[in-house]
């Protein structure tokens, strides 16, 4: 077995984009950073080193950490942050996982610049039969003029929507459609007839993102590191933290320009609805005429009429209802048939009172939260797998995260504002026993303003055997779910309004994050977590801690 060492500096950077000049947060200088390319069956061992002025820590999102629960990186979920100075080595094997993920930072808004591909290469040979040309990591993010802290900050002081990012990028590059950033274009060659792996990331902090090549058709054959049965979309929809893999045959007449635009543009925002900006990279045919041609800048001439817009759902349905697993004699599909307890939780935005001495923005002169089944959660000082295995946990967490809505919550929240406010800040999770199977379903409410959420769960994968729109019905639902080849994911994209129905099997100890992946989202507190419990005494069933595990 072998084991793929790397060495990760948080350093800051001078990097300008939109011709602005500022010091970003980076691993290794690199923006995006470095991609992490291993094998199935690897062990992974990264040395993080901290030296930016602030404490750190980075998720490997997705990766199953299989009893590794140290290594997954959630500040104050699984390990103290790591301090100025100080490192940190994450050790980890990739099992039973192969395709397209990605790392991140995992405290504050950090994940803004601090992000990366990761790749595991199958044991196996690939189960479609296209040679394939060339592996390419299509990273979706975004860049900030102003510093993202102060972004988040504001957020958190104040309530009310943050300043957007001032661009959407691909691979760190804006492209020609905005101010001064002809020359920050990320362009990929390619040969006429041949196919190419494109490994779709986003990383962005939050938006859904759609994603289109001009006048090609794309082959989705994978998501969050799950193979699925092939099929031909003209677009894509990624929620944050998902990962979608596509093959793309460059088979355009070779006596065009030659130059064909990938593009990204937000499905929902929950900052601006207005959003009209788009990141734009091309793929360049070799041996055409585009040798010395000038970069388009103007929309119209880029044939993006694939791109769908901005809040089209019907595309973005018409997407997730055709992603399936691959459900092959070879990889079948481990859907959990029968349930041992199903967890029913609303998601919603709440109103606060306005904090003293403080200017709110949010509606009423409030401030908002977030919350599940009007828990708000509240990140403790201390990390919460250590207090669990030291059986340390008063003052750290509670167990007693409610599995159901709180009775007297009206979820189709008519008039919100004679609703009941009264969400709770605390640090709540739920249990389950070793090899449980859970189903737990993501109800969107209207309390405030029904929204788009990535929920995103740590340590496991989970299989999305229904959604919809409108209120979960149990009585109707669960008798058309599909339990055959549900889409296998780490984060599913709950429909704004609606429902999803996630099915997974708690085989892995530890304690694990549950969160919205829009980071605005997880700031007011859109999060719990659960623990997986082998056993009554964690310190027998859990491996101890590494010794280099940062102190709070
Ligand atoms: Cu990609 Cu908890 O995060």
């Amino acid at each position: 077995q072998t084991t793929r060492r790397f060495q990760f500096n948080i350093e800051q950077k001078e990097v300008s984009r939109l011709c602005h000049r500022k010091a970003l947060l980076t691993v290794n200088g690199e923006y995006p950073g470095p991609t992490i390319a291993v094998q199935e069956g690897d062990n992974v061992e990264v040395k993080v080193t901290n030296r930016i002025s602030q404490n750190t820590t980075i998720h490997w999102h997705g990766i199953r950490q299989i009893r590794t629960g140290w290594a997954d990186g959630p500040a104050f979920i699984t390990q103290c942050p790591i301090r100025t100075g100080q490192s940190y080595t994450y050790k980890f094997t990739v099992i039973n996982q192969k395709g397209t993920l990605l790392w991140h930072a995992h405290h504050l808004w950090q994940r803004a610049s601090i992000y990366g591909a990761f790749i595991i290469y199958p044991r196996l040979p690939y189960p479609f039969s296209v040679p394939i040309q060339a592996e390419v990591p299509i990273i979706l993010g975004e860049w900030w003029n102003a510093e993202v802290d102060a972004v988040e900050n504001e957020m958190m002081m104040y309530g009310g929507g943050p300043n957007a990012s001032n661009a959407y990028t691909i691979n760190g590059l804006p492209g020609p459609l905005y101010p001064c950033s002809i020359k920050d274009t990320f362009i990929q060659p390619v040969e006429h007839g041949k196919t190419y792996m494109l490994r779709i990331i986003n990383a962005a902090l939050n938006n859904e993102l759609f994603f289109a090549v001009a006048n090609h058709s794309l082959t989705v054959v994978e998501v969050d590191a799950v193979y699925t049965k092939p099929f031909e979309t003209t677009a894509i929809m990624i929620a944050p933290g998902q990962t979608t893999t596509v093959l793309i045959t460059a088979n355009q007449d070779p006596n065009s320009s030659g130059m064909f635009a990938m593009a990204s543009r937000p499905y929902l925002t929950t900052l601006f609805p207005s959003d009209k900006s788009i990141a734009v990279g091309f793929l360049r045919y070799k041996g055409t005429r585009n040798g010395k041609m000038e970069l388009p800048t103007r929309l119209e001439t880029l044939q993006l009429d694939n791109l769908p817009q901005l809040e089209d759902n019907d595309a973005a349905i018409k997407f997730s209802k055709s992603l399936k697993s691959l459900a092959s004699p070879q990889y079948p599909c481990q859907v959990p048939k029968k349930i041992d307890k199903r967890i029913m939780t609303t998601i919603s935005l709440n109103l606060q009172d306005c904090p003293a001495n403080k200017t709110c923005k949010g509606l009423n002169g409030g401030r908002f939260l977030a919350s599940m089944n009007n828990q708000s959660f509240v990140h403790p000082k201390m990390s919460i797998l250590q207090s669990y295995y030291y059986n340390l946990t008063a003052g750290v967490f509670a167990s007693n995260f409610p599995e159901q809505p709180p009775k007297s919550f009206n979820y189709t929240g008519v008039d919100p504002l004679t609703e009941d406010m009264s969400t709770e800040t605390a640090t709540k999770l739920f249990t389950v026993p070793y090899g449980a199977r859970i189903e737990i379903v993501l109800q969107d409410t209207n309390f405030l303003n029904p929204e788009n959420h990535p929920i995103h769960v740590h340590g496991h994968n989970f299989f999305i055997v229904g959604s919809g729109f409108g209120n979960f019905d149990i009585a109707r639902d669960p008798a058309r779910y599909n339990l055959i080849d549900p889409p296998e994911r780490n984060t599913v994209a709950v429909p704004k309004g609606g429902w999803a129905a996630i099915r997974i099997k708690a085989d892995n100890p530890g304690v694990w994050y549950i969160h919205c992946h829009l980071e605005e989202h997880t700031s007011w507190g859109l999060a719990t977590g659960f623990i997986v419990q082998n056993g009554p005494i964690p310190s027998q069933t859990l491996l101890p801690p590494p010794e280099d595990l940062p102190l709070c």
